[in-house]
């Protein structure tokens, strides 16, 4: 795991878009995993602003989103596909059709997570997956208790991830979602890359778990401590609470620009 701990999120999403426009260089139609929620807007924002400048083309890429409620109306400004559109790939040039999430309203759920799962292996796999993580430590919706070999799947989300998320549902916490269709811990790590986001000081206790704790399904982000390529972005607030913080700034720190993340 690479521990980047940057000044703000502006430093962020320079570094993550870098990742992203060096991988479609060498890989124009390389396959991206798309998170939703906060953590990626950074990255988002500076790629949509590269895409305008005619520096960075996604016009052969293609994506998997990682998640989506179970059971809101198409139209809900609130689904993960309608909030992924609104933040990213309406503001770059993605082919239509290009980018794919799972469907909430699917009547057959499981047969729709299998076929998911067989178009992303269709596609090649995941190059490269952006993450954020939940204050209980998920990634996806892969919530505290998930199988660490899991694949696409139905969860139920936690008291808490809604209490959080109850922010995006004019505070209403019983307006957000009971049920999730996620990708699984197995299918996040099967990505070749992962780069996972976190600011803020109430993601401390999750990074810290995730960087230095033990690989546990209590905090189902640590089974990335397994892959072998991950890059973590932090600002200092979600890195104040890892022990071994001023290391990785050294690390960082000595290690030559041409090798980005
Ligand atoms: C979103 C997702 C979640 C979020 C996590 C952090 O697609 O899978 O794991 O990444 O809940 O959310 P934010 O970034 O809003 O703090």
């Amino acid at each position: 795991m690479e521990i980047v701990v940057l000044p703000d999120g502006q430093a962020i999403g320079a570094l993550g878009a870098d990742a992203i426009a060096n991988l479609l260089q060498r890989k124009p139609d390389a396959v991206l995993g798309l998170a939703t929620g906060s953590s990626p807007l950074a990255i988002y924002d500076e790629l949509a602003a590269r895409c305008a400048a005619g520096a960075v083309t996604l016009g052969r890429a293609r994506g998997f989103t990682l998640d989506e409620y179970v059971g809101l109306p198409a139209d809900h400004p609130e689904t993960y596909r309608n909030v992924i559109d609104r933040d990213f790939v309406s503001r770059v040039d993605f082919a239509p059709g290009a980018v794919r999430g799972p469907d909430g309203l699917a009547a057959d759920i499981p047969k729709f997570c299998a076929e998911y799962e067989a178009a992303m292996a269709q596609a090649g796999g995941v190059d490269l997956q952006i993450l954020g993580i939940g204050t209980d430590g998920h990634i996806g919706f892969n919530e505290p208790g998930s199988s660490l070999a899991s694949r696409t799947r139905i969860k139920t989300l936690t008291r808490q991830t809604r209490v959080d998320n109850a922010r995006f549902f004019e505070g209403d916490v019983d307006a957000v979602p009971t049920h999730c269709i996620t990708q699984g811990l197995g299918t996040i790590m099967s990505a070749r890359h992962v780069v996972l986001v976190a600011t803020g000081s109430q993601k401390a206790e999750a990074v810290h778990h995730l960087v230095e704790g033990a690989v546990s399904a209590l905090w189902p982000g640590t089974i990335l401590q397994h892959h072998p390529h991950v890059t973590v972005l932090l600002d200092g607030a979600a890195a104040s609470r890892l022990q071994l913080a001023d290391y990785y700034r050294e690390t960082y720190r000595a290690k030559p620009a041409w090798q980005g993340i």
